[in-house]
């Protein structure tokens, strides 16, 4: 009986234990605290700078739009900018079936640009939801200020277009643990142009080169990895394609290529000159937003790659494209 009373007291703290965790979670996270009272000027340098970063920088299109499944590097389909309702989920290996969200007007026009600035550099969104990092918001709570202040300038100015996207659903216990990713913005100045390698971190920052070009385990990127690939995307149309290695490795990384085969390596993608071929079902595609970085300003390409001169070798050779499954 004393036996039956003590498992009982234990079964009963454990489970008080239980309660006290979800509800702290329930009363205290995600804490980034309220969205601030903010109110965006819109100004056409703000709204031209916002167009670049949303378009060629931080490729809040690439996600925000209708993905062309079909065509080399998933283009966004004309006239769908900002649409979203594309789906992150199981298949492409997220803990849960994220839908990028409506960021025209249509949406937004609910939001105060406070929400706006919250969602997009603390990730939670308008009713306080922690929103899962599919959208690498801690990149963009590393912007400045003002450059989340144009994008947002940008994006009330985009055409309206009506698409009612789905709540997104994170799986068991995901929707637990997503209350601790969203995290206070940490923003930087934007460094002076003259100091191309710091420049050219700033901007490898906002465009998430880090975000796909690190490897991971279980979810989580393995920073003394930091750019040397191999992060598998399983692609709906069959097959894998993995991340290059961007580091200074000079057998299998970037450490031969020179700025100019750099520059023109994105180039060849440029609006002006390219359009994106189909491509048939289990053959090479790849994530690698390459029309849309295409239109980076070549000052901005360049100090991007000073930047990556900086990045220390690390061997690891990738096969980029396999129709194997992916390891796990
Ligand atoms: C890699 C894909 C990706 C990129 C890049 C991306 N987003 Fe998102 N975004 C998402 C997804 C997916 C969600 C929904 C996440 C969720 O519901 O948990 C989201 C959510 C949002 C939300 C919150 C909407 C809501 O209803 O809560 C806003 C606002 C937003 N994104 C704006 C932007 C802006 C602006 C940029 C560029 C600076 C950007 N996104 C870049 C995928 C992306
Ligand atoms: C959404 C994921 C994603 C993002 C973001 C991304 N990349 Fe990539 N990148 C890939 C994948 C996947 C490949 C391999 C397939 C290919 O070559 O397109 C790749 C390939 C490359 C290559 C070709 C290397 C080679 O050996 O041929 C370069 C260079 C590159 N990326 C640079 C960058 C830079 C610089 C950035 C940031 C401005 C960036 N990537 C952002 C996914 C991404």
């Amino acid at each position: 009986m004393k036996f039956l009373k003590i498992l009982s007291m234990i079964i009963g703290i454990i489970v008080l234990g239980i309660l006290l965790f979800l509800g702290y979670i329930w009363m205290f996270l995600p804490n980034v605290g309220d969205a601030p009272d903010i109110k965006v000027d819109i100004t056409p340098e703000r709204v031209e700078r916002g167009k670049y970063l949303a378009h060629h920088v931080a490729v809040c299109i690439d996600c925000h739009a209708t993905r062309d499944w079909g065509k080399f590097a998933i283009p966004p389909v004309a006239k769908t900018d900002g649409k979203g309702g594309e789906v992150f989920d199981q298949k492409l290996g997220f803990p849960g079936t994220y839908y990028s969200t409506n960021i025209t007007p249509y949406e937004l026009k609910k939001w105060t640009d406070g929400e706006i600035y919250r969602a997009i550099v603390a990730g939670v969104s308008r009713d306080g939801r922690a929103l899962f990092p599919v959208m690498p918001h801690p990149n963009y709570g590393r912007m400045s200020k003002e450059d989340i202040y144009s994008i947002i300038a940008y994006l009330r100015t985009m055409k309206s277009l009506i698409n009612d996207v789905p709540t997104s659903r994170s799986d068991f216990p995901y929707q637990i643990a997503i209350n601790y990713l969203p995290k206070k913005p940490n923003h930087q100045e934007i460094p002076p142009k003259s100091d191309k390698v710091k420049y050219g971190e700033y901007l490898a920052n906002a465009s998430i080169c880090m975000y796909c070009h690190t490897p991971n385990d279980k979810g989580r990127p393995i920073k003394e990895k930091a750019y040397s690939g191999g992060f598998e995307f399983p692609l709906p149309t069959g097959g894998i394609v993995r991340s290059a290695n961007l580091t200074q490795d000079k057998a299998t990384g970037i450490g031969r290529w020179t700025q100019e085969e750099f520059i023109d390596r994105f180039k060849a993608y440029k609006s002006s000159v390219y359009t994106a071929p189909k491509v048939a079902a289990n053959t090479f595609n790849t994530f690698m937003p390459w029309t849309m970085y295409a239109d980076m300003n070549e000052e901005d390409l360049i100090a991007i790659y000073e930047y990556l001169k900086t990045i220390k070798p690390i061997f690891n050779k990738v096969n980029k494209f396999s129709m194997a499954t992916a390891k796990k």
